[in-house]
């Protein structure tokens, strides 16, 4: 039945856009023990140059790259450890790197959460391009391809592994680049990097990962491709992220990685409204990424409630196919469960604030591609609610009577 829902998306129209993933992926417990023959494979050569390495501080504190570390050894390429990323990288992040590389780089390295796998793409970009590319690309732009790209996530959430998307702090705002060039040539999938990863972590990651998902089902961008991976990606969440935060076995880990990787691929359809709120709570608070993602989601939901039909194939997934109110109250008691604020107002932002928020979703972070208009006046109205923590409100507040794409 789930999968008839999906596949019945043929027959609708949809765009032709083009839909882009890793050349090679490995995955499999251990498969970072794997990654110099892997590199190998993918023609890069210990004769072109060595391995430049960027991995998160988490991931350098609990000595997690050492198997990969050992294999890219074996394989005989010399490494270029870089600084360690501790949080979503910056220009002056990047340039320290770069200024960290003395030789000829066979491929970049990025081992960490999707704060490293960024710095990883911005940094073969620069490689190839100078940094002066850091202050944004032209449209149509023609770019040199950096250095090959390999990516391992240390969490399972943000799908940068699986992306042609990465993000540059640059003051209070995010600066979005896209460019083929940034989907790796070879990520790696491996729970190991995920050993010992904090509950909260392990609860924002993948919810991260949800929110990618079901936004990208939303998003005016969905084809029938990136619909399967956004299904598989919730089906996957739902049965292992509780599993993962309870007590993060081994398969949960594993479970949670897969979702988050076709999570990634469903980002060929781009995120919706749910990431533009999110990014105005980041620019007032110091939560994570994945948090204010999963606070926003419920709200987001309730917003497109009259694109909800696109929804279906997950709630026929998730065996939730009676009222579409629903499905936002699993989200809801998923953020619940693993303790995410409920409201704007719970993460101290004040009633005052909120219209230069409704101004930033409206202007800065504006979503062509959301099913219902991204306007002024419906986005003030969700952001009292969201304040108020009133999702029947939010529920009940028509913000359009039909999707308008
Ligand atoms: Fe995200």
């Amino acid at each position: 039945m789930i999968r008839a829902a999906a596949a019945e998306l043929v027959r609708e129209p949809f765009p032709v856009r083009p839909f882009v993933g890793p050349a090679r992926v490995l995955a499999g417990e251990g498969a970072g023990a794997q990654l110099g023959e892997e590199l190998l494979a993918t023609g890069a050569r210990p004769a072109d140059g060595a391995a430049l390495l960027i991995g998160d501080v988490a991931v350098e504190q609990r000595d997690l790259a050492r198997e990969a570390i050992g294999s890219l050894d074996e394989a005989g390429f010399e490494l270029i450890p870089a600084p360690g990323i501790a949080a979503e990288p910056t220009p002056e992040v990047i340039q320290d790197i770069i200024g960290a590389v003395d030789r000829p780089v066979a491929a970049v390295i990025g081992l960490g959460g999707g704060s490293a796998m960024d710095a990883a793409k911005l940094v073969s970009l620069c490689l190839g391009n100078g940094p002066a590319v850091l202050d944004g690309i032209a449209p149509g732009a023609s770019l040199q391809a950096g250095p090959p790209l390999v990516l391992g996530p240390s969490t399972a959430g943000t799908g940068a592994e699986a992306t042609a998307v990465a993000m540059l702090w640059r003051g209070t705002r995010k600066q979005i680049f896209v460019h083929p060039t940034f989907v790796p040539r070879l990520a790696v999938l491996d729970s190991r990097l995920l050993a010992e990863l904090p509950q909260a972590v392990t609860a924002s990651a993948g919810l991260d990962a949800l929110s990618h998902a079901l936004e990208s089902l939303l998003s005016t961008f969905r084809t029938p491709l990136t619909t399967g991976a956004a299904v598989a990606a919730v089906e996957g969440l739902a049965r292992w992220l509780p599993e993962a935060y309870d007590s993060g076995s081994s398969d949960s880990r594993m479970g949670t990685l897969i979702a988050a990787y076709q999570a990634g691929l469903a980002l060929n359809a781009s995120v919706a409204l749910g990431h533009s709120i999110a990014y105005t709570i980041a620019a007032r608070t110091a939560l994570p990424h994945g948090v204010t993602c999963a606070m926003s989601l419920p709200y987001c939901l309730a917003y497109c409630r009259a694109a909800g039909d696109r929804l279906e194939p997950v709630r026929a997934a998730l065996a939730l196919e009676g009222d579409p109110r629903e499905l936002v109250d699993w989200v809801h008691r998923l953020n619940e469960r693993m303790g995410i604020p409920p409201s704007l107002g719970e993460v101290g932002i004040t009633a005052d604030e909120l219209p230069a928020m409704h101004h930033e979703c409206v202007e800065v972070y504006p979503r062509p591609n959301n099913p219902v208009p991204v306007e002024a006046d419906g986005i003030e109205r969700l952001l009292a609610h969201f304040h108020a923590g009133d999702l029947d409100a939010a529920w009940a507040d028509r913000f359009a009577e039909e999707p308008v794409r």
